[in-house]
């Protein structure tokens, strides 16, 4: 076990994601693989460079030339002047454009809301105010408009020794001694979600106040079980014995915009908000438990609410760790937690509207030997009609990637009878297929991959970019085409390619579009394209955007002085052409932030960002002055943030 004290809650997260649980048969290391890297090798032989941006298998490069035969190829480069990497107590933005603070942790949400007092903090309040820890943004438009809209925000998780004075950090090193049940009912408060009416007028993002649409979910908000797993015994508690109602939702990472304007936010680490660990071992969920590393005891809450001691209520875990689909148009709605998209640590739900309609969204799920999901609807986005999308998400079929040595790879259904699936094997019913996705996953023969995080598609090309974080578990022995380097500290990013350009196809080919971390350091085997600057280059690639140009923007969670010498930022990736794999900062995270959450209104003209966290790390405290960014002044802690990106004087980012 790490010394938990010393380190901070999302390296904690990271830690657990770290550890893996998965310890299935399923291969890693492939003999096949071998003659993938000597094919690799003659390649590079052959081209006599040095510096390939990305290795690319001949038949990934047949399905991209088809790709780009259906797709727009003539992707503009990126028109900024870069920023200079390094580490401080600021942000930083490319020239000529503005970072504006949109909102801050604490800030009014619902109108009465009171205002942010560090020192007298109450669930009440948080209730009404803006949420910690901000990870996904999306926005809604209004009426077609690209400046005024819902922003929707999922609020992942609570840092104790940043947000109360005088607490520290709490865990089971520090046996939750400073915790208390009023504490634990402020950070249920401050998990879950925020809808903001925002208006961007002469050039400057603002909340419209007293919206209609503001709205809060918490850890404590109803919600609705929907979809195969609904109603099943697993998911029944002593609070809801028809296993369709449950109160909140955990640890919601990133997310997706749906085309008819939901909003998806996906349960990621539930597992830490679980006590009574050794109940947790035994008994028979305990395979399953394990798989899912639950309970977990990150936090203590489930001293203070009974349904999250596992020793108390053994199944209300199995009522997290899905995605939600909330409409935010209609502040009353009950959110729905959409069981047929699978069990696991979401990441996100990057999505398109399949050419035959049919909705598709890509998942990963976030743990060091986790596997890469998608789900493809039964039924077609009915474009002319919101409402008769209202259930699209309940039926259809989840899918489990395997990516071969070859630079195909194949969708494997998660149905109950088919393959593995089956009673004899544990899977009794379509429900536990899903309540137990990873299980299925295994027993598939899915490929166990470096961390899946967000997964987006480029509308304009169909190609899918995968955000694989970092894996330093990873042996040498465990590498695999798709994983190729062991000890992976800095992460790759993945591009995937749908057979004839159909996102429901069984078949797909793969490439890696980059090989992260310094490319200076030859052992560190990066790839980016040699125009990259000292600057240009990242590790750990986490969240991405697709701007409307069908460009690359990538955002990091991991980058440090210690690690790569940075903070973590925005950066502009070059996808198409001889420029492929070039990579240039276009924004800087202040000391201890990750970057969430990048998000394009529909004209381009404003990307908006969530600084995470920022402060964590090393003797971060809540005292500490070096983390209170933005505010910088005493008694002040350090806000996690939502910021609009504008380019002075109005036009589109990048260009
Ligand atoms: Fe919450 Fe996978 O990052
Ligand atoms: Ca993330
Ligand atoms: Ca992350």
């Amino acid at each position: 076990m790490t010394d938990h004290a010393q380190v901070p809650l999302s390296v904690q997260f990271e830690e657990s994601e770290d550890r893996g649980s998965n310890a299935s048969a399923n291969p890693t290391l492939g003999d096949v693989i071998a003659a993938r890297f000597d094919r690799r090798d003659l390649m590079k032989g052959l081209l006599g460079c040095t510096a390939i941006a990305a290795t690319v298998s001949p038949v990934a490069l047949m399905v991209a030339g088809e790709a780009r035969a259906q797709g727009n190829n003539t992707t503009p480069s990126f028109a900024f002047k870069e920023i200079a990497a390094g580490s401080d107590e600021k942000h930083y933005v490319a020239e000529g454009y503005d970072a504006d603070i949109l909102i801050r942790w604490g800030d009014a949400v619902l109108p009465g809301a009171p205002a942010f007092d560090p020192a007298n903090q109450s669930a009440s309040a948080q209730a009404m105010q803006f949420g910690y820890n901000n990870d996904f943004l999306g926005f809604a438009p209004i009426g077609g408009s690209p400046a005024h809209g819902l922003l929707v925000i999922n609020h992942e998780y609570t840092n104790e020794e940043l947000m109360f004075p005088k607490l520290g950090r709490q865990d089971q090193k520090a046996r939750f001694a400073g915790m208390t049940k009023e504490l634990a009912a402020i950070e249920m408060m401050a998990h879950g979600g925020s809808v903001l009416e925002v208006k961007r007028e002469n050039g400057k993002w603002g909340i419209v106040p007293n919206s209609k649409y503001a709205r809060r979910i918490t850890a404590e908000t109803p919600m609705a079980i929907t979809g195969p797993a609904a109603g099943h015994p697993l998911m029944r508690t002593n609070a809801d014995p028809t296993g369709t109602k449950v109160l909140g939702m955990l640890n919601n990472c990133a997310g997706a915009m749906t085309p008819w304007g939901t909003w998806l936010t996906c349960e990621e680490n539930f597992n830490g908000y679980f006590w009574s660990k050794k109940a947790g071992e035994e008994g028979p969920q305990g395979k399953a438990l394990k798989r899912y590393g639950a309970p977990g005891e990150w936090y203590n809450w489930g001293q203070y609410v009974d349904r999250f001691d596992y020793a108390k209520e053994a199944n209300e875990v199995n009522r997290f760790g899905w995605v939600v689909e909330i409409d935010p148009f209609d502040p009353n709605s009950v959110p729905k937690k959409r069981t047929a998209m699978g069990r696991f640590k979401h990441e996100g739900a990057g999505n398109i509207v399949n050419k035959d309609g049919r909705f598709v969204a890509y998942q990963g799920d976030d743990e060091r030997f986790d596997y890469v999901y998608k789900f493809v609807t039964d039924g077609r986005v009915d474009t002319a009609n919101r409402a008769a999308n209202a259930d699209l998400l309940d039926k259809g079929t989840l899918y489990v990637a395997k990516y071969n040595a070859d630079g195909t790879g194949e969708w494997l259904p998660l149905v109950h009878g088919q393959g593995k699936l089956t009673a004899e094997n544990g899977f009794p019913d379509q429900a536990t297929v899903l309540i137990h996705a990873r299980l299925a996953g295994d027993a598939l023969g899915a490929t166990k991959m470096d961390r899946p995080e967000d997964i987006d598609v480029n509308p304009k090309t169909n190609k899918v970019y995968l955000m694989l974080t970092n894996n330093s578990r990873r042996k040498a022995d465990q590498v695999d085409a798709a994983n190729p380097r062991a000890d992976n500290k800095f992460g790759h990013i993945i591009e995937m390619i749908p057979e004839n350009g159909d996102h429901a196809a069984l078949k797909f080919a793969w490439n890696i579009l980059v090989k992260c971390g310094d490319p200076a350091i030859a052992e560190v085997g990066a790839t980016f394209h040699p125009n990259t600057t000292k600057d240009g280059w990242f590790g750990m690639p986490d969240n991405c955007a697709v701007d409307n140009a069908g460009r690359l923007w990538v955002t990091t969670d991991g980058n440090s002085p210690k690690a790569t010498g940075r903070a973590d930022g925005v950066w502009a990736m070059e996808t198409e052409g001889s420029a492929r794999g070039t990579s240039k900062l276009f924004f800087r995270c202040p000391n201890g932030a990750e970057l969430c959450g990048p998000y394009f209104t529909p004209d381009d003209q404003t990307l908006f960002v969530a600084i995470q966290h920022p402060g964590e790390g090393g003797d971060a405290t809540f005292e500490n002055p070096s983390t209170r960014w933005p505010d910088f002044k005493d008694g002040m802690p350090p806000r996690p943030s939502v910021l609009a990106i504008t380019k002075r004087g109005g036009g589109k980012i990048g260009v």
